[in-house]
């Protein structure tokens, strides 16, 4: 395939930093705009790769870095806003995408890849109606848009086994709410092929990807499975939903809102998927197994090898 001048935002996180070099690996050239380039300079080790500030909810300015794209990928998303009445889903998710189709058009860029989340327009969560909405306003646009649903996703650095593992460490005990809620988790690396892939095959144009891996799991497995890989055996606590909500609600008050009302209303759909969009792909699904107890085993060697350095540092 003919290399393509690519635009990245949302470029800089856990996604984009496996996403980014798969692209490459094809000959791209790729620009990731980030809110803060100093603080996310690593990707542009790579030759044709370029980290650029560019404040992304700016229409004009927006306009002006797309220009001579061919492709626009749209990674932008947050789990939990500053308050909690939506407004912060809103901007992240719909605004910005109205943004990037109205910029997309002006730059005369034909191409949209956007990334949303499985099950997206169910249940109660500010997450999952917001991410509907943007989806419809690709569906709605004129450009040769693709959507991807993804499960949770995992690999190295991910939100939630690494997250997960960081928690068990230090906590001998860990209350868990919607213990039950089910996950079919995809391997980032998975992910990223299928961005590659749409890319390369013009017969994703207009189609929306549901992308999950082949075994669905529920949260206190997938925190009890971390805890035994990492060795820290813990009493994990199902907490039943009023205490779950409580819980979420506490939690929004604590540095880096590790859990909000949101996310608990998130957690109320399960997330699994109906359609193999992997497979209709091409991709075959990594399973976890084959992958997580191997990095998990190498963090472990690394805070290993960290705490021993720490202990021979003069004072
Ligand atoms: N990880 C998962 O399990 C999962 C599952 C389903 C869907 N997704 C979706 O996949 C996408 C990528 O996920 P990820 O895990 O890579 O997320 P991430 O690590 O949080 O990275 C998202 C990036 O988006 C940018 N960003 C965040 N808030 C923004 C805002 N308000 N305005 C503009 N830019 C903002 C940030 O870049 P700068 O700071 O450089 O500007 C950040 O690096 C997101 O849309 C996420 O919701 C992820």
């Amino acid at each position: 395939m003919k290399p393509l001048n690519i635009v990245i935002l949302g470029g800089t996180g856990f996604v984009g930093s496996h996403l980014v070099p798969r692209l490459h690996a094809d000959g791209h050239r790729i620009r990731v705009l980030s809110r803060n380039r100093e603080l996310r300079r690593e990707l542009g080790v790579l030759p044709r790769v370029k980290v650029e500030n560019v404040d992304v909810h700016d229409r004009a300015r927006l306009t002006r870095a797309l220009h001579g794209a061919d492709a626009v990928i749209n990674l932008v998303g947050i789990l939990n806003e500053r308050g909690s009445d939506g407004s912060g889903f809103e901007k992240a998710h719909v605004a910005l995408t109205e943004t990037v189709i109205t910029a997309c058009t002006s730059a005369r860029v034909p191409r949209l890849l956007q990334m949303s989340a499985l099950r997206a327009g169910e249940g109660a969560s500010h997450y999952l109606r917001t991410r509907f909405d943007a989806d419809t306003r690709v569906r709605d646009s004129r450009l040769a848009w693709t959507i991807f649903r993804p499960s949770l996703i995992f690999g190295r650095g991910d939100g939630l086994f690494f997250r997960f593992a960081g928690l068990l460490r230090i906590a001998p005990v860990l209350p868990l709410a919607r213990a039950d809620a089910r996950f079919a988790p995809v391997h980032v690396g998975d992910v990223a092929e299928a961005f590659a892939r749409a890319l390369a095959h013009p017969h994703s144009i207009g189609h929306t990807y549901e992308l999950f891996g082949p075994r669905v799991i529920s949260l206190r497995e997938i925190v009890r499975w971390t805890a035994s890989l990492i060795g820290k055996p813990r009493w994990i606590i199902d907490l039943p939903d009023p205490l779950g909500y409580l819980q979420a609600m506490l939690g929004e008050w604590l540095p880096g809102k590790p859990i909000s009302r949101d996310n608990f209303r998130s957690l109320q759909v399960d997330s699994v998927g109906d359609k193999d969009g992997l497979g209709e792909l091409g991709i075959v699904a990594m399973p976890m197994e084959l992958i997580v107890p191997a990095l998990l085993g190498s963090d472990v060697q690394q805070s290993r090898l960290d705490a021993f350095r720490e202990a021979q540092r003069p004072d």
